[in-house]
């Protein structure tokens, strides 16, 4: 029997369970995190990869940075009023996902803190767990990160980098508020502490003016910041970025050559086509058209059928909406137990969002993926199995 490294963990996020329904035509699955598959530029994007293989250099290995044109339309898309980047403070990355692996390989040795919000992104956790850190959760506030408990944290350990979504935040939808966002660099300038802003979810805001990234507000290079083209124009492309200024850029763009050499020359190519011809703006506004009545039609469909017990957050962008029930609920039992194969509906339970509490009492919806008429009626049934389930004492064990 071959014996895996020591930092290998039996995974069991409660998700295995959903995979058992996946063929049941009747499954209504809110838990993907998935761009809806009508709104991708699908011609568009078959028009650029065909004007890049038409350029033997497409099928050749370029260079571990990226595509130097399209690092500088990057650069422009990022760049606001309070800051503007270059191509040289950028690296591609296999979506963002490669820069949450890449810096918890540059900063992580085992043991050593890294601080997350309370509730994340599993798929950090996946890639920082790989680095054995001591994880430090902090709450969640309608306008992020509760920076009392994360100043009490950085008094009382040592931590290497905060892991932030500033921006419409995977799970919760929530947002960091400006005046956050200047406490929160002050914070990390005081216990001088990196912070790893993860922004996949940026531009799709659905109303209200956008805030500078934090990466833009910050004057003292503690920010690495990752951004995607994952949720604004395509996740198969497994297209991110990276910014940081140059003393972590170069030790990270020397691991990206250890751990997959480049990204695809022709991706990047084809990305960089699309982006000459279209305005990736426009491509955007129409997305987010899109999703702000899918995103209503979930709240408001959360509003007629829920429970009185059971609250949710009112995001303004995004992918995600997050209901939190009685605390002595698990939403994984629940889910397993009943959702499942009574309701025929799917969700990501919270329970390993929480790397340290495992609270295990909230839900992800997700409302990118699905017909204004399928998010009505699944949320009608799971309403009505969660009304049915909270006045029952049987369940209150759940
Ligand atoms: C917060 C967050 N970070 C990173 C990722 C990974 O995205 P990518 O497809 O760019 O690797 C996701 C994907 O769902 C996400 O929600």
């Amino acid at each position: 029997m071959v014996k895996f490294a020591d930092r290998i963990q039996p995974c069991d996020n409660g998700l295995s369970d959903i995979f058992a329904y996946a063929n049941d035509p009747a499954l209504i699955s809110f838990a993907a995190g998935y761009p809806n598959n009508h709104l991708f530029p699908q011609n568009e994007l078959q028009t650029a990869f065909n004007a890049s293989l038409t350029d033997s250099a497409s099928l050749q290995y370029s260079s571990a940075a990226g595509l130097k044109s399209l690092r500088a339309k990057i650069a422009a898309h990022i760049s606001d009023t309070k800051r503007t980047f270059n191509a040289d403070q950028i690296l591609l990355t296999q979506g963002a996902q490669q820069g949450l692996d890449l810096t918890a390989k540059l900063l992580v040795n085992p043991g050593d803190g890294v601080v997350v919000e309370a509730p994340t992104y599993l798929g950090a956790l996946s890639a920082f767990d790989a680095y054995q850190p001591t994880y430090y959760e902090v709450s969640l506030q309608d306008d992020g990160m509760d920076l009392s408990v994360l100043q009490k944290t950085l008094m009382t350990h040592s931590v290497k980098f905060i892991y932030t979504i500033p921006d419409f935040q995977n799970p919760t939808g929530s947002t960091l508020s400006l005046a956050k966002r200047h406490a929160l660099l002050q914070l990390a300038e005081r216990y001088d502490v990196i912070i790893l802003e993860d922004s996949p979810y940026r531009d799709l805001r659905f109303s209200g003016d956008s805030l500078p990234s934090l990466a833009s507000l910050d004057t003292t290079d503690h920010v690495i910041s990752l951004g995607s083209f994952s949720k604004i124009l395509s996740p198969g492309l497994r297209l991110g970025w990276l910014v940081a200024a140059p003393q972590f850029l170069q030790p990270l763009t020397e691991l990206k050559l250890g751990n997959d050499v480049q990204s695809s020359t022709l991706v990047m190519n084809a990305i960089d086509q699309y982006l000459t011809e279209h305005d990736i703006n426009t491509h955007i506004a129409k997305m987010n058209r899109a999703y702000v009545v899918k995103m209503n039609t979930m709240l408001n469909a959360l509003d007629r059928y829920l429970p009185a017990t059971v609250s949710f957050t009112k995001p303004t962008g995004g992918f995600f909406i997050y209901l939190t029930l009685p605390a002595e609920i698990d939403a994984n039992q629940l889910l397993k137990q009943v959702i499942l194969p009574e309701a025929k509906v799917a969700y990501v339970p919270s329970g390993s969002l929480f790397p340290v509490s495992h609270q295990a009492n909230g839900i992800r919806l997700n409302f990118t993926n699905l017909d204004n008429d399928t998010i009505e009626s699944g949320v009608k049934r799971l309403g009505k199995i969660l009304t049915a389930v909270l006045r029952q004492p049987k369940y209150a064990k759940l």
